[in-house]
């Protein structure tokens, strides 16, 4: 085989992924920060800050889809005699001796070295703090005193990341700056309606600063080369409107071996309304002053540093395998976990993809980014579920989106996708089962956040179910709406307007027959896990008629969903077929596969099993599944966005790598290991890492949300990484159902999955106020728990009871 170019490797000693060569096929990011304060990095320093929301509170700026790719970041500037050069080589590119990023968890490293000088910055977000620190170390490695000039870079954002970009009329003329000692506040429309303010400061005294952009880099100059720089000096500007930045200037003198740290910091502050002034026109900084004292050393944010490692080895012990198979254990214990987190915290809003100012959080995204996330900080997983519920309508159905800042649902983005309110379920479900806080469903919970409207939340559930049964079509299965959870398969939408969104157009609802099999399949699910959350509450009245309701939905789908070979995918507007054999193309679709497999659905009668067959035998190509097949080669007008893709891209006919899980649970269900492990192990990141670096494009530690399909120009060149409901799937599927450790109500079930190959391995897995050392020996069956023990006594069924301190755990398969 052909030796393919590396850019780097995972170090799992220290949880990271190193860089070694800055010239990544694409930008290989990382996200900073964990509640509030948030920064996305690229390798090469790339990428900006924002408190909560990308949109609405962005504190600096970045420009996507810019050439060059990736321009702007926080940019530290080294002026060494005549070669400047940065830690990151970007923006200068100037080569360096030496190269490395390193991204860990919530933290980032760069290091570059050119004569004789290195640069190491650490990037990240303290533990509650509203700042980044950029931790600069420069370390003289030559026999000879060197001085240097160093020039530090941001570039503010006018706050409304949208408007930013666009208002230029307006903008240009309100942006306001204040300079104190080594420190640069921006306060652009902090005199009118803002009450809060940035601001980035040095831990060292300065020589010169620059707030104005085009006065640093020169009209006709740019981030590669700024003329302040480039001269070797400041010109201490002060911002009047057009364009504030932030830039240090430092002189430093380092004699042979000498090294010294600076302590940069990006800190964001907000003021009550009544103190926000000092004097007139001058901010009150007093929060500010105190933020910089409780960072302005190396010790202190050492100490700091220490803190975030100590959280990440706390939330990355919570579940722990070791098979020995280090590719399966680092995405397990590490980068899986890790991206869950990012999802969680994201949802879909902010990545170098997802442009921070079009989506925020999504109804449907983030209740199943829950999955992934519920174990490792349950209390802001209560949070958020009561926040999403926060944004549904009295009659169940819901915004798709609602913004971070103020939790309020986006009418933008618009509503009426009838999977939405299912996700509320099994968002709850996934909740309760790990905590047992029961407690949750009695948490009074407003309608479209109105105060006075709140029902509690097993109401919410309640008319979640019933937003089901009051939406079925002519064949009693459930009226898509607006689209399923395929955003794109708009079946009332008809739209001719390119100008048009295909998500908030017209929806016609008068006279539809449009119905989803993927929703189908998903009331299955969570009907299910509705009635045994009923009946675990003693509300078996209300277990019965779900209960009623789930088997009917069953029959419906043997009766109108069943097409021979796999489940039909929907049926469209005027009541005819889609994902059929009789269709012309796109004859099977992988969402009603995954549902129904994972519902179970006419198991007994072998559509399960043939299911699973046919995706394997249209569906399944080198790099996944891909969403439908063939793919659709023209426009198809009663069918909407989907068809809008070329061959083998997004939803037609990519791998959208989100779905693929589905079926490998499907797979597990029907005790198909050896299936579930090859399709699991086709989209697993480090097990396509190294033929990835250079076809994959994007960051080989996480998933990404599309990988083109066989159809594609390009199979196997991925799009969209980081912010996908992959994460949380790949790990449901390989913490629940491969390894089989799945929390529930009473304890902890134990029910693997795995390919004949599995070896022994060992789980440990805390669990409410419990921890258990859990040993699985599979000796080679695919499924099927044979005998438990813990603690010595074997246990009846597959469940271990749930009791507080620490287990062991035999399990024979
Ligand atoms: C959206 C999901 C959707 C998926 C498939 C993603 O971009 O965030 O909500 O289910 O696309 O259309």
């Amino acid at each position: 085989m052909e030796q393919q170019k590396r850019y780097g490797h995972f170090d799992d000693q220290h949880r990271e992924y190193v860089i070694t060569d800055p010239q990544t096929p694409w930008p290989w990011i990382n996200y900073l920060g964990n509640e509030d304060f948030f920064s996305l990095i690229s390798n090469t320093a790339g990428g900006y800050s924002f408190y909560k929301d990308a949109k609405f509170r962005r504190i600096t700026r970045y420009r996507y889809n810019n050439v060059p790719m990736d321009n702007g970041g926080r940019y530290f500037y080294i002026k060494d005699g005549d070669t400047v050069w940065n830690p990151g080589w970007k923006p200068c590119k100037t080569p360096l001796d030496f190269y490395e990023c390193r991204h860990g968890m919530s933290y980032t490293r760069i290091t570059g070295k050119k004569n004789g000088i290195e640069a190491s910055v650490l990037f990240f977000v303290p533990l509650k703090k509203w700042a980044e620190v950029q931790k600069l170390t420069l370390k003289n490695e030559s026999s000879e005193t060197k001085s240097l000039k160093l020039f530090s870079f941001e570039e503010w954002c006018l706050w409304n990341a949208a408007t930013d970009m666009e208002n230029f009329q307006r903008n240009f003329s309100t942006g306001e700056v204040e300079i104190e000692g080594s420190t640069i506040y921006h306060k652009t429309e902090y005199r009118e309606r803002r009450n809060h303010y940035a601001f980035y400061h040095v831990n060292a005294e300065i020589q010169g600063f620059d707030t104005d952009r085009e006065t640093f880099v020169g009209l006709y100059n740019e981030f590669a080369d700024p003329q302040a720089v480039m001269e070797g000096k400041p010109r201490n500007s002060h911002a009047h409107g057009w364009s504030p930045i932030a830039s240090h200037y430092i002189e430093v003198t380092l004699k042979p071996g000498e090294s010294r740290d600076f302590v940069f910091l990006l800190g964001y502050i907000e003021n009550e309304q009544e103190k926000k002034f000092s004097a007139p026109q001058v901010i009150n900084k007093e929060k500010a002053h105190a933020l910089i004292a409780e960072l302005d050393t190396t010790e202190k944010v050492d100490k700091a540093f220490a803190e975030l490692c100590e959280y990440w080895d706390a939330l990355l012990n919570i579940y722990k395998v070791k098979t020995g198979n280090d590719k399966l254990d680092r995405m397990v214990n590490i980068w899986n976990q890790y991206q869950c987190m990012v999802t969680f915290n994201f949802s879909r809003s902010a990545s170098f993809f997802e442009s921070g100012v079009g989506r925020g959080m999504g109804f449907r995204d983030s209740n199943q980014d829950l999955v992934g996330f519920v174990h490792q900080i349950p209390p802001r997983a209560r949070q958020r579920i009561i926040d999403i519920a926060s944004t549904q309508f009295p009659d169940g159905g819901c915004y798709h989106q609602y913004q971070p800042l103020t939790k309020r649902g986006n009418n933008d983005i618009g509503g009426g996708f009838n999977d939405d309110p299912c996700w509320l379920i099994f968002g709850t479900v996934a909740y309760i089962k790990e905590t047992g806080d029961f407690s949750i469903l009695d948490e009074m919970v407003p309608f479209d956040n109105q105060p006075g409207s709140e029902v509690t939340l097993f109401e919410h559930l309640k008319i979640s179910m019933n937003h089901v049964i009051n939406n079925l079509g002519p064949h009693m299965l459930p009226l898509i709406g607006r689209a399923d959870w395929n955003d794109c398969l708009n079946l009332n939408c008809f739209s001719w307007d390119p100008n048009e969104s295909f998500q908030t157009t017209e929806n016609v609802s008068e006279g539809t027959k449009a119905e989803s099999l993927m929703i189908a399949g998903l009331f299955v699910v969570t009907g299910k896990d509705y009635v045994a959350l009923c009946r675990k509450i003693g509300k078996d009245a209300e277990a019965e008629r779900m209960q009623q309701a789930v088997d009917a939905m069953i029959e419906a789908v043997k009766k109108h969903g069943w097409d021979g070979e796999w489940y039909l995918r929907a049926y469209d507007f005027y009541g005819r077929k889609i994902g059929s054999n009789e269709c012309d193309e796109a004859k099977i679709f992988i969402e009603s596969q995954g549902w129904c497999t994972m519902a179970e659905i006419g198991a007994e009668d072998g559509l399960v099993a043939k299911s699973l067959d046919s995706c394997k035998k249209y569906l399944e190509c080198e790099h996944g599944m891909v969403l439908n097949n063939p793919a659709f080669s023209k426009y198809i007008y009663e069918y909407g966005e989907i068809s809008s893709y070329p061959e083998g891209y997004k939803e037609n006919a990519g791998i959208f790598c989100h779905n693929n899980p589905w079926v490998i649970i499907g797979e597990c269900l029907a005790g198909r290991g050896n299936d579930a492990w090859s399709h699991y192990a086709k989209i697993l990141p480090s097990y396509v890492e190294e033929k990835y670096q250079t076809l994959h494009k994007v960051e080989p530690y996480v998933n990404c949300q599309m990988v083109a399909g066989k159809d594609a120009f390009k199979p196997g060149e991925g799009k969209n990484s980081w912010l996908t409901g992959t994460a949380a799937w790949m790990w449901y599927t390989v913490s629940e159902f491969i390894l089989g450790i799945k929390p529930d109500y009473d304890g902890i079930r134990i029910d693997p999955c795995l390919p004949e190959t599995a070896t022994d391995y060992t789980v440990n897995r805390k669990f409410r106020e419990a921890e258990y050392e859990i040993t699985i020996h599979p000796n080679g069956a695919q499924k099927g728990v044979k005998q438990i023990v813990l603690d010595g006594k074997p246990v009846d069924g597959t469940v271990i009871p749930y009791s507080v301190g620490k287990h062991t755990v035999e399990v024979t398969m």
